[in-house]
């Protein structure tokens, strides 16, 4: 089916100038950005996206992390699009992530892996709307 999915490029990405780089693998593998905007979050923001984890030992760390640097959001729009981000992003850890996988090719580390996408196609409605309006949508 037609699915949106959210994505970010995180901190150490658009810091290392991947963001085109990055854009591109989602584009050859068939997802088009409907939205995409480049803004700074702040720690307690970061902190109320990633609020399911914040039981998590790492959470602290990633909340600074997630506000260290500019992460560009986007809507990606396409056929099965949550599996297929997932597919091109590769695993969480970088050592666990496929060849040709983007964070195969451009994480540094499980906390730093240059991208996030949706989990589900209930996440990823909660989580677009957390950063974008219905009229910033555009297919
Ligand atoms: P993401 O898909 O954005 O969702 C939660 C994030 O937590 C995950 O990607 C990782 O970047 C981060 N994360 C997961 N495990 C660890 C860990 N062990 N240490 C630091 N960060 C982690």
């Amino acid at each position: 089916a037609l699915e949106r999915t959210f994505s970010i490029i995180k901190p150490d990405a658009t810091r290392r100038n991947l963001t085109g780089a990055i854009v591109k693998k989602f584009e050859d593998a068939g997802l088009r950005v409907v939205a995409q905007k480049r803004i700074h979050l702040t720690k307690a923001q970061a902190g109320e996206f990633y609020k399911v984890h914040a039981e998590r030992p790492f959470y602290d760390e990633l909340c600074e992390f997630m506000a260290s640097a500019p992460i560009v959001a986007q809507v990606l729009e396409g056929e099965n699009a949550i599996a297929k981000n997932r597919e091109v992003m590769g695993a969480t850890n970088p050592a666990d992530a496929e060849a040709g996988t983007i964070r195969a090719e451009f994480a540094e580390s499980v906390g730093e892996n240059s991208v996030h996408g949706s989990d589900a196609p209930e996440t990823a409605a909660v989580e677009i709307a957390y950063f974008f309006s219905g009229l910033e949508l555009v297919g």
